[in-house]
């Protein structure tokens, strides 16, 4: 028999609390027919990287978001290589005709979905850089937007290296040694003075063609002629000049490529950069584009810029979001895509995907269970036609650093 105290506080003697009871045991509704359940890698059954991604999807937390983002991208290269095939062989022919060595046909012309990508300057100073290489030179991206390191370290690279250092070295003693810090690498000042030993003559000769020719240069037109000028088959900017792909960046001043631009200020005043025609020239390209997907790798400059572009055709029909960043504090590198919807830079009935994470672990296994599979990935020179011309032009600039570089 239950004592009267008991009785009020509800404790049934057998059973225990009855409100304990109610709320521990509260029955649920039944998961719905398309419920996924939670299930992590069987290293007893799959021991490789396809195995490892496949079973991201399913095991939880940002590991299902690498999931989405896997099957996002493949949505962009949905169709692609069919496409890839048709436009390259228009667009040759258009250029042909016109005399034009640029693509603008607003589309990337190859794809059926556009794909942006954008990423911050560290990135190019990381292994990430040889990812993006993969990506150019086999036509597997048709835009890219970035800030100005991500430019200038592409250059630097292909005249020093960047080295494996540590996130604790003391900025003073590498100051002492003339080493730069960014993250755990490490670059030497050396770098940036041949850096600036290649790049003043190219400024020179484009000040002769702006004062001769007419030419107005925007930032884009000067990635481009660097790119060519650099002529090394490790310059992710080699592959874009090469592959038509624009490189949009309005902060192009932001690094030692805005030193170099001061100092030639006063060497030889007068070169022009135009950031209206490229702002022209990136918006353009969003509207005229079927169907555009943005992978934006990181925030700040490139990750705004991109989808500012997108907001001009009302939005990109795909995204994938890599970053680090966090939105409590309403900052544009931390915003979830949703706030891009918002403002019309996401199309509303986008499925978009935010992984929170470092990109240098993230990305190349995005890029393992996507780009690296598809067959235009996996073509040689000669089945894309590539002629012999180009190949020895390859094998000239392969291994040949760079002849005007002295050191500094
Ligand atoms: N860091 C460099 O290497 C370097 C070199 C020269 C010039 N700059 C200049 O500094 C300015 C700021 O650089 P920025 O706009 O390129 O980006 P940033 O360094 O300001 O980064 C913006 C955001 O991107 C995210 N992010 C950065 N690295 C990431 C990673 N590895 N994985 C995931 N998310 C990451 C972070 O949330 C970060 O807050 C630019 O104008 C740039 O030109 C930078």
């Amino acid at each position: 028999m239950e004592s009267s105290s008991a009785a009020a506080n509800g404790v049934h003697s057998s059973t225990g609390p009855a409100d304990s009871l109610a709320a521990v045991l509260k029955p649920s509704d039944a998961p719905s027919a398309e419920a996924v359940t939670v299930k992590g890698v069987d290293f007893d059954e799959r021991r490789d990287l396809d195995g490892l991604l496949e079973s991201f999807l399913t095991s939880g937390f940002q590991a299902t978001n690498v999931g989405l983002a896997i099957e996002e991208i493949r949505r962009m290269l949905e169709g692609r290589e069919q496409q890839q095939q048709q436009h390259e062989s228009e667009e040759a022919s258009e250029r042909e005709e016109s005399g034009d060595d640029t693509d603008d046909a607003g589309d990337g012309g190859r794809g059926h979905c556009t794909i942006w990508l954008a990423f911050t300057s560290n990135m190019i100073s990381s292994g990430l850089r040889e990812v993006f290489v993969f990506l150019a030179k086999h036509r597997l991206i048709d835009v890219i937007v970035t800030s100005a390191g991500g430019v200038e370290e592409d250059f630097i690279k292909c005249m020093a290296p960047t080295f494996i250092g540590d996130f604790t070295w003391r900025g003073r003693e590498l100051r002492d040694k003339g080493w730069n810090r960014i993250g755990n690498l490490v670059v030497p000042n050396d770098n940036y003075c041949r850096f600036e030993e290649w790049l003043q003559p190219i400024l020179d000769a484009m000040l002769d063609e702006q004062r001769t020719h007419g030419t107005i240069w925007t930032p884009s037109k000067m990635i481009d002629r660097l790119g060519k000028e650099i002529g090394h088959e490790e310059s992710l900017y080699y592959w874009c000049h090469k592959n038509h792909i624009p490189v949009y960046c309005p902060g192009l001043t932001d690094g030692s490529l805005g030193d170099n631009l001061y100092f030639h200020s006063y060497r030889s005043p007068g070169l022009l950069l135009d950031v209206i025609g490229d702002i022209r020239a990136t918006n353009d390209r969003a509207i005229k584009c079927r169907r555009s997907g943005m992978i934006i790798l990181g925030g700040g400059l490139s990750k705004h810029h991109t989808c500012n572009a997108n907001l001009m055709r009302n939005g990109a029909d795909y995204a994938v979001y890599i970053n680090t960043a966090q939105e409590y504090d309403g900052c544009d590198s931390g915003a979830r895509p949703d706030e891009a919807v918002s403002w019309g830079k996401i199309k509303s009935e986008a499925k978009p995907v935010k992984v929170h994470g470092d990109a240098t672990v993230l990305f190349p296994l995005i890029v393992a269970a996507t780009f690296a599979k598809h067959p235009h990935a996996n073509k040689t020179a000669a089945d894309k036609g590539e002629d012999a011309e180009s190949s020895r032009e390859h094998n000239h600039h392969h291994n040949v650093p760079l002849h005007a570089v002295t050191g500094c």
